[in-house]
């Protein structure tokens, strides 16, 4: 036998011999080593007047048949008190960017009607404004998030809407806030000193903004008892000049920058971006590996912030993500109304996964849009509502809203598709101020259950609860007749060890554990 025969051979022998095996998953949590806050407000959401978020999905007028309180609807406002939703972003998005606020106070049947030209040239009748957006918040308890007008309003015009919800002097604006019936000015904490100013909100190269920001910026006042974290418009997905123009010429004069990324299952804007339900594990896969990608956006973009701003002043704000499909058949195009499947779950558990684990600079997350758009938690058809799988993933996370985030360290096997490849498991773990661990993990592998051993380092485990949220399809989601598909259930397949535990996670699954 030839030499070289021999060595095939005996290669060919051990590989039957010892088949490969695979990767196995472990996982180190460092429960006595956490530093760092996860601030509630990476679990943040996102209104727009876009198709049906505001009106039907949150007002519905104080005539309607729909029970409400002040016009909103009451089921959406209890459906969302379960999330915490901790702060809410509007008007926009585009639309923020040719939204006037004055157009929006007073008594609604004077308010002027413009045309929505972004979001299928719809009359706006301005009923949903200030004050019932400001409503809404306070019902909810969510903190608001304004986003002002720089790409058709004035300097005036924004200085003035900050007077009108915030001042408590006898001035002009506080005055006319008073008359419209409400004494005392709002608190108000974000302010977003416009919206993709380098697309939808005006064109602007970076340069340009950079020195348009400081301006508006400039006249945006705290007044008595109020504070304002001032974001400024940051880069869309990769676009790093942006983020380092922005940071070399305006990082002192803001708190926070933007950053927008959606996933796409086509991976481009041009033609059909696929559809929300019916899909195969090609698109599935291409939807949860953008966990991995946002992570790799956020790494390049903290890397030039890092460089600009050592001490971590400036916070990142990812104040659009989520989801993009073609709309639901039938729907209007301009209302980006679309479905949500357990797809859409795995991607917000991955994702949050990753808010939280760069939680020293993540400083605010804002999902589009809450209601009836893209990845939103709830839909609805006039007076029936349902909550999306998403919803569930934001219901789970709730426990570490606020915790200690728990450095951890996950070696795992990578889902593979069709030649591409992303980490099987995602992880974040954090600590309560009761001493409780809340670990939540993410099997995106839609055909085969991941073992996990977990070692928890500083801590003594001895009891567990579990959750789990996961479906008999990759497409499975809840309709208007079937509404409860995809809900969370209790989980049990936890062992705890003197060091940790081991866990088998289902397939495409979304796990939250609480350790004491
Ligand atoms: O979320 C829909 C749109 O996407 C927003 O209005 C805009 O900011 C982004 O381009």
């Amino acid at each position: 036998m030839k030499r070289a025969t021999c060595i095939i051979l005996l290669i060919v022998a051990f590989a039957v011999c010892f088949p490969a095996r695979a990767q196995e998953n472990k996982l180190v949590i460092h429960a006595d080593q956490g530093k760092t806050t996860i601030s509630r407000n990476l679990y943040g959401h996102f209104s727009e007047h876009l198709g049906r978020c505001i009106y039907e999905g949150i007002w519905v007028g104080e005539d309607s048949s729909i029970p409400n309180t002040r016009g909103i609807r009451n089921d959406v406002v209890s459906a969302l008190k379960k999330i915490k939703v901790p702060n809410l972003r509007w008007p926009g998005g585009c639309f923020a960017d040719e939204y006037h606020w004055k157009d929006g106070i007073g008594p609604r049947e004077k308010r002027p009607k413009i045309i929505n030209t972004h979001w299928g040239g719809v009359v706006e009748n301005n009923h949903f404004g200030t004050h019932e957006f400001m409503d809404f918040c306070e019902m909810i308890g969510a903190e608001p998030v304004v986003c002002g007008n720089v790409g058709s309003g004035t300097v005036q015009e924004m200085m003035e809407w900050v007077e009108y919800m915030t001042s408590v002097a006898d001035s002009p604006m506080a005055n006319l806030r008073r008359q419209n019936g409400r004494e005392k000015p709002w608190k108000l904490r974000y302010f977003a000193v416009g919206n993709e100013n380098w697309g939808c909100g005006g064109n602007m190269r970076p340069e340009y903004y950079a020195d348009v920001y400081r301006r508006y910026n400039t006249f945006i006042k705290n007044y008595p008892g109020n504070r304002i974290f001032r974001v400024a418009c940051g880069p869309s997905d990769g676009d790093v000049n942006w983020t380092e123009v922005l940071m070399s010429n305006a990082a002192r004069h803001m708190d926070g920058l933007s950053l927008h990324h959606y996933s796409l299952p086509t991976g481009s804007w041009n033609g059909s971006k696929g559809s929300a339900t019916k899909f195969e594990e090609k698109e599935w896969f291409a939807i949860v590996k953008h966990a991995q990608v946002m992570d790799g956006l956020i790494g390049k973009h903290l890397a030039v912030m890092d460089k600009h701003d050592e001490k971590k002043k400036v916070g990142l704000v990812v104040d659009e993500w989520g989801a993009w499909y073609d709309v639901e058949p039938g729907t209007n195009p301009g209302f980006l109304y679309q479905q949500a499947t357990l797809r859409d779950a795995l991607l917000a558990g991955s994702t949050l996964n990753v808010f939280n684990n760069h939680a020293d600079r993540v400083k605010m997350a804002n999902i589009a849009q809450i209601i009836n758009v893209l990845q939103s938690v709830i839909l609805t058809d006039k007076d029936k509502l349902l909550l999306t799988p998403t919803f569930h993933v934001f219901e789970m996370y709730t426990p570490h809203h606020d915790a200690t985030l728990l450095p951890t360290e996950l070696t795992c096997g990578d889902y593979e598709f069709s030649g591409g490849r992303t980490p099987g498991l995602s992880v974040s773990a954090s600590k309560n101020s009761a001493g409780k661990i809340n670990v939540t993990l993410c099997n995106l592998n839609p055909n085969t259950a991941a073992e996990l051993t977990a070692e928890i380092g500083g801590a003594k485990v001895t009891k567990f609860s579990g959750r789990v949220l996961v479906a008999d399809t990759m497409q499975a989601h809840n309709t208007f007749d079937h509404p409860e598909v995809v809900k969370p259930g209790a989980f049990s397949d936890v062992q705890l060890k003197t060091d940790g535990f081991t866990v088998k996670l289902p397939a495409k699954s979304v796990v939250a554990l609480t350790l004491e």
